[in-house]
């Protein structure tokens, strides 16, 4: 499977949004990375489907990976389907019916993805499989961009990677948290093949070197 980098606009400067997504796309990111918090299941507040509305209306064929963060899930899987979203993620545990959320956001239209935070084992995905186009693996605990990157979660990531192979799905496999070019060509490694990156991309001043430097150390795988 190809490689996709997927910059998180939770570390762009919302002053300038649509902006910042130019300058992103400019510099060769392939997906964007959307993180939707609701001070419920995470300790943060971001954006809601009303921003994606205004990004996707001047980005028609881009395409947004929506990663849930909100208890409950439903309204707001409904709401981002609507609003054009290609992948939609949710967090097990902030449903009751993860099987019934995935069907959900397949007849929504978008992908469909299950995210699995750093205390969370990869055996919840057992009784899921078939359901879902995407596993997240969270290489920090979610609500906040600039964390240090967990250092196990490159051997959960290979974990994943095994088991997605041992089965007949074609599922992508994404890694998210204090991702950068120090750590991204060992998780490529591992088997990742989505990148997401919020202050190692945005947090510098020429985001095409950024996203070219991940490029090279996906390759090199090291
Ligand atoms: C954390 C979010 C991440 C975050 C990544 O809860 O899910 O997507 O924005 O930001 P960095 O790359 O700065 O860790
Ligand atoms: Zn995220």
């Amino acid at each position: 499977m190809n490689h996709l980098i997927a910059p998180s606009l939770l570390a762009a400067d919302f002053s300038r949004l649509g902006d910042e997504v130019q300058r992103v796309l400019d510099a060769g990111a392939d997906v964007i990375h959307f993180d939707v918090m609701d001070n419920h299941y995470v300790p943060n507040l971001s954006f809601g489907p009303v921003v994606l509305d205004s990004l996707k209306s001047r980005f028609e064929d881009t395409p947004f990976d929506v990663h849930l963060m909100v208890k409950p899930v439903e309204s707001m899987i409904d709401a981002f389907s609507k609003s054009g979203a290609s992948y939609i993620s949710v967090h097990p545990e902030a449903t009751e019916h993860p099987d019934a959320a995935l069907k959900r956001i397949r007849s929504g239209g978008a992908k469909a993805g299950v995210v699995i935070n750093p205390g969370t084992s990869l055996s919840v995905l057992d009784s899921l499989w078939g359901e879902f186009d995407l596993v997240l693996i969270m290489s920090v605990n979610p609500g906040f961009g600039g964390q240090k990157f967990i250092e196990r979660s490159v051997s959960k990531v290979a974990q994943a990677s095994e088991m997605i192979k041992s089965r007949d799905f074609d599922v992508r496999l994404e890694v998210d948290g204090g991702v950068s070019v120090q750590n991204i060509g060992s998780l490529s490694k591992a088997g990742a093949d989505m990148f997401v990156a919020g202050s190692s991309i945005f947090g510098t001043d020429d985001y095409g070197r950024a996203i070219r430097e991940m490029r090279s150390a996906i390759e090199a795988r090291v």
